[in-house]
């Protein structure tokens, strides 16, 4: 017989160089009952030190291999693999994703295969970026809408849970590894019937430490719409 998993939910907050949140943002997601996996892009900081001195076994620290530079997504899939939970969720280290919301995601994946947070606003944000957002929505609901396939209000959120059997419809070769929008390439592999619900929250500014937002990661979107 399987084994209980340790954890209702597990947690993957991918990182890259986040010293100054991460230790913060894991104590409270183990206070409030999940299993973390912290996915790491290959820091330099003391982004893994800060978890190990946690030290608790329900918090993991998952090294890219080699210390190599191991992008966003490639991180985020990496830990989906690696998760011994039935609901996994997927959070930034920078409590730009409320914290509070994380029972909301968890609860709606009780009957939802999929629960997404969306964004009802953006604090903080100065007009350029605010503009890529924006444009990013619209364009990857209009390229959903036309292949039929999963969408929803936010589908450019860092921010969203699954059930772990989703993986199963997953293809990770179609899965943008560089790129910042690993949701994006998820809803394009699944049909337009996917239960998904949403979870609205406010997108806050970035606590501790700078975005690592680049011009290049925009284009890794549209690659990601276009395989
Ligand atoms: N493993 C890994 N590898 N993690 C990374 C990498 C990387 O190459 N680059 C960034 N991260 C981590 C950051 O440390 C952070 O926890 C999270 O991924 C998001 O990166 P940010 O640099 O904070 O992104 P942002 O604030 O500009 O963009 C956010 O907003 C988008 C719009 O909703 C992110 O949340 C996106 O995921 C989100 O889609
Ligand atoms: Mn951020």
């Amino acid at each position: 017989m399987r084994k209980k998993s340790a954890c209702e939910a597990a947690v993957i907050v991918p990182t890259f160089n986040e010293q100054e949140n991460i230790g913060r943002l894991v104590r409270g997601l183990l206070k409030m009952g999940y299993c973390v996996i912290v996915a790491d892009g290959g820091s330099s900081d003391g982004t893994e030190k800060e978890v190990l001195a946690i030290g608790d076994r329900r918090a993991v620290f998952l090294r890219s291999p080699g210390g190599r530079r191991r992008g966003l997504s490639d991180s985020v899939m990496d830990a989906a693999l690696a998760a011994d939970a039935e609901k996994i969720i997927v959070m930034d280290a920078d409590f730009q994703h409320p914290l509070e919301k994380v029972p909301e995601l968890a609860a709606a994946l009780d009957n939802s295969e999929m629960a997404v947070g969306c964004r009802t606003k953006n604090e903080n944000w100065g007009l350029g970026r605010q503009v890529i957002s924006l444009g990013g929505n619209w364009t990857a609901r209009a390229v959903f809408a036309l292949r039929g396939s999963a969408s929803c209000s936010d589908p450019v959120s860092g921010f969203f849970g699954f059930r772990k059997s989703l993986l199963g419809k997953i293809s990770r070769r179609r899965v943008v590894g560089e790129g910042f929008k690993v949701l994006v390439d998820v809803l394009k592999q699944l049909g337009k019937g996917t239960k998904i619900a949403e979870v609205p929250y406010v997108f806050v500014g970035r606590d501790g430490g700078g975005s690592k937002f680049r011009a290049r990661h925009a284009l890794l979107f549209l690659k990601s719409l276009l395989s």
